[in-house]
């Protein structure tokens, strides 16, 4: 095989057909499956030969308008059919074709494939081509029609129903779409049932679809989902186009979930929940997917991408729109927080490491490898930072405009500069950086007072990553509020549009000198950078009107502290007075209470130590969290416990943000107490709870003070047959072991016979745990390495996919000590030398040792 070459944004070149009309018909059966695909086309430019995408696929027939093809006319390969454009007549024309698959064979997820005795398809980014020959770009659109033959009580497919029989379902889809967005569900399925009517009275009627047995946990999507549908009419002016909308649990999925058209397929962890078996995240992320893919409806679906290139023109906008809806029907202030924390966990690390890309990459080996935080997080940052340059009012014109231009077409990210620019006159030219260069910019701020001026001076610069060594400066739009020394707001939130290197902006007439107030509520994806000293921080994170850079005060307070103690200092005392304060102020608000008392992750430690020049210590890293924590919880230990006791919820349980803020702050006053109580109310709570929250939370704190056997084998007992609530079983043991015990317990839970690591939940659960325990991982024997890296080499020829994307977990090798970067070098080395190696991880790999 030859090595696999580099798709290039600037190649691209239409499709020369148009396909008019599409008809589909799936003789379902587990091991050969038959599909009869009818393609009406036109040829657009005359003497192109037909290329089709095609991978696995066995033919059993082709005829051109009723006649046999005659193998003369075209070539098959493993990647496609070509027809010879001598063999095509020059007006619209029929090509059917007739192939073989084998479903239960398929163990990559990708294509048609078998979960749970149903059968599924996910086909976006390049999944069509596995089910029958077509041509798999976003830019050919084409209205299905699909027929399904199978003895399956449920049949779903695209669209709106048509007609069925025993044996038997039609669809019809009347939007024309990429054949990413194809769908079809076959399975012995029931339904939680509700309807839904749009503002201009149109009838819908929803379900969601899971295995029996599973209904009564499909309530809170089901609201989500109205939620979401009346959101997206008041925020956006969007409504429903078609007459049903099914929603599929299924229970090996390689992502979250899939927007296909009418009939969104969502990995079973993102539907399903109830008191007893989701925690309160579990909650707030369900109801996030289930908007992120209904909003897809409009931005994705009715205007998809032109190439895979554009994935950020939905991936970063639905993003977005999932990220308002949030922090509309729950806390703004806490959910930027939230967003923000992963944005720095995931995207930061990303754009920080060998792996770093643009939002709109320009060149790929393997599409399904740039879902990444980037295209995703950092891609809503950019139009988040839109929003905030053009204002609501300009916002809402250009989202007009988009959907009235764009509508039914697959669009470009400058076709959707150019609608911000049309709407507001603005030129958006260098704005365009974002989307081009990677890299997060380091913003420094210096300020300068003559006793009636105030002037804030910035300085941006974005380190080089891969293939761009040089940058240019980015429009960066920096919200800024002043403060007076008793804590006043003397300057509300200014926006302060930077588009050079370095730019002052002055502050006229203060009577006295301010206290800044910088990069409120995150309004751009930068590192800030400032000298300042301990007691302003100590004064933002007690004044600060921007509840945002509140937090961010106090988090960075805890972070510096946290880096003195790893080079031996003490607790912070300023600090630990600080969260004396915190404690007191939670109750009001308990869930961003539950954010501050937060300390920052052995992760983020890691960066910024490695920002500061030193290579991080993993398990200095975790000593110095552990002893600060120790310290926070001696001096606090009475204000803790009234805190603990008075967020105690009565009960009846209910999912909303208030009550899952009281049991946040909760919690995070148990992991606090734990270190004095060495564990007992974790154990008490333990067997307790009435919520998963509270029980996983327990036990977690059972796992660090290594008491927690007799707690994990009763959790085992009540939910041995529950596959998402083991998946946590799984996970918690190997995040919160001791770094000593993690690879070992690791392997311990690996050869249990419930570890079916062919299930990506399961696989992600175990491994992802590993990984996300920092001195764990990073341990310096390399076990922590060495057993991840075999799993990998194991998984890989299974399912390339999610080989690929946990791959990623050593991302961060730059950063460590020369010994550590050897270890993890040598396990890519050898991932890399693996006979067979999928492109997906052959891509991952050679980008991590470049
Ligand atoms: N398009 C999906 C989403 O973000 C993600 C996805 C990509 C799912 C590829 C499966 C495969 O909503
Ligand atoms: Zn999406």
């Amino acid at each position: 095989m030859t090595a696999p070459q580099p798709k290039r944004l600037a190649d691209y070149t239409p499709y020369p057909f148009r396909v008019d009309q599409v008809a589909l018909t799936f003789r379902l059966a587990p091991c050969a499956t038959q599909v009869l695909a009818r393609l009406d086309l036109t040829p657009q430019s005359p003497g192109a030969d037909l290329r089709l995408d095609g991978e696995g696929l066995r033919l059993l027939a082709l005829r051109l308008d009723g006649h046999a093809l005659p193998p003369a006319d075209y070539t098959l390969t493993e990647t496609g059919l070509t027809i010879a454009a001598r063999a095509l007549p020059a007006a619209a024309f029929v090509l059917e074709s007739e192939v073989e698959i084998d479903p239960a064979a398929n163990t990559a997820l990708e294509g048609l494939y078998m979960s749970g005795g149903m059968f599924c398809t996910q086909c976006e980014a390049e999944g069509f081509r596995h089910i029958t020959f077509y041509p798999d770009r976003p830019d050919v659109m084409a209205p299905f029609r699909v027929r399904i033959e199978s003895d399956l009580p449920v049949l779903l497919s695209n669209g709106n129903p048509v007609a069925q029989g025993t044996g038997w379902a039609e669809w019809h889809d009347p939007w024309p779409k990429p054949a990413y967005l194809f769908a079809l569900v076959a399975g012995d399925l029931v339904a939680l049932r509700d309807r839904f009517t749009t503002a201009s009275g149109r009838s819908v009627d929803l379900a969601i679809w899971v295995r029996r047995g599973d209904e009564a946990r499909c309530g809170f999507a089901m609201e989500a989902l109205k939620r979401s549908m009346r959101w997206d009419e008041e925020a956006y002016g969007r409504e429903y186009d078609l007459d049903v909308f099914n929603i599929v649990a299924v229970d090996d999925f390689n992502m979250g979930a899939m927007e296909n058209k009418g009939l969104n397929i969502f990995n079973s962890k993102l539907v399903l929940a109830s008191p007893e078996t989701a925690t309160d995240a579990d909650y707030e992320r369900i109801e996030s997917v289930i908007a992120h893919e209904y909003f897809h409806n409009w931005t994705g679906n009715r205007i998809t991408c032109r190439d895979w290139f554009q994935l950020c023109l939905k991936e970063g906008l639905t993003v977005y729109r999932d990220q308002q809806f949030t922090s509309d029907i729950r806390s703004a202030a806490v959910k930027r927080i939230e967003d923000v924390l992963a944005l720095r966990a995931r995207q930061f690390r990303e754009d920080q490491g060998p792996l770093a890309h643009p939002v709109r990459p320009e060149s790929y080996i393997e599409i399904n490898n740039f879902y990444t935080a980037t295209v995703y997080e950092k891609g809503a940052e950019v139009v988040g930072m839109l929003r905030r340059l053009v204002g609501d009012d300009g916002y809402r014109r250009a989202l007009d405009l988009y959907f009235d231009r764009h509508d039914g077409q697959a669009a470009t990210i400058e076709d959707w500069l150019t609608v911000f620019e049309h709407a507001t006159g603005r030129d958006l030219t260098q704005f365009k950086r974002w989307y081009s260069e990677a890299g997060t910019p380091r913003l420094r701020v210096t300020e300068d007072w003559d006793g009636s001026r105030y002037t804030l001076t910035f300085t941006q610069e974005t380190p080089p990553t891969p293939g761009q060594p040089v940058k240019t400066p980015r429009v960066i739009p920096i919200a800024v509020g002043l403060l007076g020394q008793n804590g006043d707001e003397v300057v509300p939130t200014r926006l302060l549009e930077m588009t050079e290197a370095s730019q002052s902006f002055a502050f006229e007439g203060l009577a006295a000198r301010p206290v800044p107030s910088i990069l409120r509520g995150f309004s751009a994806p930068v590192v800030l950078e400032r000298e300042t000293t301990q007691a302003e921080r100590a004064f933002l994170f007690a004044h600060d009107t921007d509840p945002f850079n509140r937090w961010e005060a106090g988090r960075s307070l805890a972070r510096s502290a946290l880096m003195a103690m790893v080079g031996g200092a003490a607790p912070d005392p300023d600090l630990i007075a600080a969260y004396g304060r915190v404690l007191a102020d939670a109750p009001a608000d308990p869930a961003f209470g539950a954010l501050c008392l937060r300390l920052p992750s052995e992760d983020e430690i890691a960066t910024a130590l490695h920002a500061a020049g030193t290579p991080p210590d993993p398990a200095e890293i975790h000593g110095a969290r552990a002893r600060l924590t120790h310290a926070i919880a001696t001096a606090h230990e009475g204000a803790l416990q009234a805190v603990f006791a008075a967020m105690a919820d009565p009960g009846p349980f209910s999912p909303d943000a208030a009550p899952a803020g009281r049991r946040a702050l909760r919690m995070a006053c148990l992991g606090l107490l734990n270190r004095l109580d060495n564990g007992a109310r974790a154990e008490r709570l333990c067997d307790a709870a009435t919520t998963m929250t509270e029980r996983l939370a327990a036990l977690a704190c059972l796992i660090e003070m290594n008491r927690a056997a007799g707690a994990l084998a009763r959790f085992r007992d009540g939910f041995a047959h529950d596959r998402l609530v083991m998946d946590k079983w799984f996970m918690v043991q190997v995040l919160h072991a001791a770094p000593d015990l993690a690879a070992e317990t690791a392997a311990h839970l690996a050869a249990l016979p419930d570890f079916d690591w062919k299930n990506p939940n399961r696989f992600r659960a175990l491994m992802g745990g590993l990984a996300a325990n920092h001195a764990g991982f990073h341990h310096a024997s390399g076990a922590g390495y060495r057993f991840y890296a075999d799993w990998l080499i194991r998984l890989d020829p299974i399912n390339p996919q999610t080989t690929a994307r946990m791959s990623t977990a050593f991302e961060t090798w730059p950063r460590y000590d020369a010994h550590r970067q050897a270890l993890m070098r040598a396990e890519l080395g050898r991932i890399s030398a693996q006979p067979g190696l999928s492109r997906d991880t052959g891509e991952m790999v050679a980008r991590l040792l470049a």
